[in-house]
């Protein structure tokens, strides 16, 4: 009986994946934190799935100064935000990027943060919660285009906030509750295909 409980949680260990969620704007007022505590929680809601949301206020790491780039990197680390950060990018098996769109891109804090790890970002999959005048596509876009570089998976689904759901809660303080219930069907295509690739990539990788 024993052995079996113990076969049991071994069996349910290996098959947790462990999904970031990365919150990609540091500005007083943002949205982006209420946006990654939400898509957080609608994670949180499948099975075998372990997430934490990684606040880039809680990882103050200077804009890239390193003499080699994240991929040529070698510890010990010159910032100690850099090397837990790192950390936890190495643990997880997939990522959802919380991102505003700035002048038609993604933020620069979050820039700066995928430019300062490589390996660990390598040959996992990726998704987007993007807000703004076109939903935050323009930002998604352009972090598609990093993710490869990076060596990322980024899928097809991702979840776009339009700005006609958006605005009136980020401007005039509607609720966010009733733009999260509207999206949930969005956030469920995109968990779904997202946690597709997570078990695939990761028994690739193993
Ligand atoms: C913006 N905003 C914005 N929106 C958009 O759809 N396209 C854009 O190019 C820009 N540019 C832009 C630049 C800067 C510097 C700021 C501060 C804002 C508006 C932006 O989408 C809105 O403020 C979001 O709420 C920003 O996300 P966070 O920081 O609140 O998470």
């Amino acid at each position: 009986m024993c052995a079996v409980l113990f076969l049991d949680i071994n069996f349910y260990s290996m098959d947790t994946v462990q999904v970031k969620i990365i919150i990609g704007s540091t500005r007083e007022n943002r949205f982006a934190d209420s946006a990654g505590a939400w898509i957080a929680d609608e994670l949180s809601k499948q099975e075998g799935v372990h997430t934490e949301v990684l606040d880039l206020r809680d990882y103050p790491m200077p804009f890239f100064d390193s003499p080699v780039s994240a991929s040529r990197k070698s510890e010990p680390f010159a910032h100690e935000a850099v090397a837990r950060f790192t950390q936890k990018i190495a643990e997880a098996d997939a990522y959802v990027l919380v991102t505003p769109e700035y002048n038609r891109s993604t933020s620069g804090v979050l820039k700066n943060a995928l430019d300062w790890v490589y390996q660990e970002w390598n040959e996992k999959p990726v998704t987007f919660v993007s807000y703004g005048a076109v939903g935050g596509a323009r930002a998604v876009e352009q972090l598609r285009l990093m993710a490869i570089e990076l060596q990322m998976a980024p899928i097809r689904e991702a979840i776009h906030f339009a700005a006609s759901d958006y605005f009136p809660v980020a401007m005039g303080g509607a609720p966010k509750e009733e733009l999260f219930a509207k999206y949930a069907q969005s956030a469920e295509s995109a968990i779904t295909q997202l946690l597709r690739w997570t078990r695939g990539l990761k028994k690739m990788r193993e």
